[in-house]
């Protein structure tokens, strides 16, 4: 994995932001794959910015969230649908046809998450998977004890998502108890990944993530198998890491590497 330490969440999401502008600049028809939450918020602001003053251009790009809450119509404000048209797509030009979330009002999820997945591999698959990580360490809604050849299912939330996700609704009860998920296995093809985490409250699954073992109870961990994952994270992120010099030391000695 290649580990990026930046000072803020700032200059974390501009990063980023330059990683998926190479990415549509060497393939102007590449598939995203996208995520929600907090975290990504900066990424987004950035790229709209990067739309709007630098002419990056969205218009063959495809993409592909992640997961969705089950129970919450499109138009829910804490939908994933509402946060990705809100905080992305109304500002970027993204051919609407083009746009994949999964569904959470579907009446045959068995069905939709097989056709979810066709959709991913006749796309072409996914060329940048953009992530971020829980606080109990799950890519998606890939909590603990999933498997880590998972695809794209029902998920029962873990008590610990609810309760960190309880910040964006009224109470922890009105929280969504069933999640539409992309698998772990469904992560691990993406051609690339970009996991972004910032704020201390990340530290201890972050670490885990980087340099504990591979295992269901941290799904993050599983992209120790991946051949090509980036992560960004901040120094609030970074704080629990063992190795944090040795990380910068790469970053600082790759400029001249052979
Ligand atoms: P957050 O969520 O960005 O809101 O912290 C991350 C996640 O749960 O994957």
């Amino acid at each position: 994995m290649e580990i990026i330490v930046k000072d803020n969440a700032e200059q974390m999401s501009r990063v980023a932001a330059r990683v998926v502008a190479k990415v549509l600049n060497a393939k102007p028809d590449a598939v995203l794959g996208l995520a929600t939450g907090s975290t990504p918020l900066g990424l987004y602001k950035e790229l709209v910015r990067m739309h709007k003053d630098e002419g990056l251009d969205f218009s063959q790009v495809t993409t592909f969230n992640l997961d969705e809450y089950v129970g919450l119509t499109k138009d829910h404000p804490q939908s994933y649908h509402y946060f990705m048209h809100e905080n992305l797509f109304k500002h970027v030009n993204i051919p609407t046809q083009n746009v994949y979330i999964p569904s959470g009002t579907t009446d045959n999820y068995e069905a939709f998450c097989r056709w979810y997945e066709q959709e991913i591999v006749d796309s072409g698959g996914i060329d940048l998977q953009v992530l971020g990580i829980g606080g109990d360490g799950h890519i998606a809604f890939n909590e603990p004890s999933s498997s880590l050849g998972s695809r794209t299912r029902i998920k029962t939330l873990a008590k610990q998502t609810i309760d960190d996700n309880a910040r964006f609704f009224d109470s922890a009860e009105q929280v969504p108890i069933y999640a539409i998920t992309m698998g772990v296995g469904t992560i691990l093809e993406a051609r690339q990944c970009l996991v972004l985490a910032n704020g201390r409250s990340k530290a201890a699954a972050v670490a885990a993530m980087i340099e504990g073992p591979v295992t269901s109870m941290i799904t993050a961990s599983a992209l120790q198998l991946h051949p090509r994952t980036m992560a960004i994270i901040d120094r609030d992120a970074a704080g629990n890491l063992k190795m944090l010099e040795y990380y910068e030391w790469i970053q600082e000695k790759m400029v001249n590497a052979p």
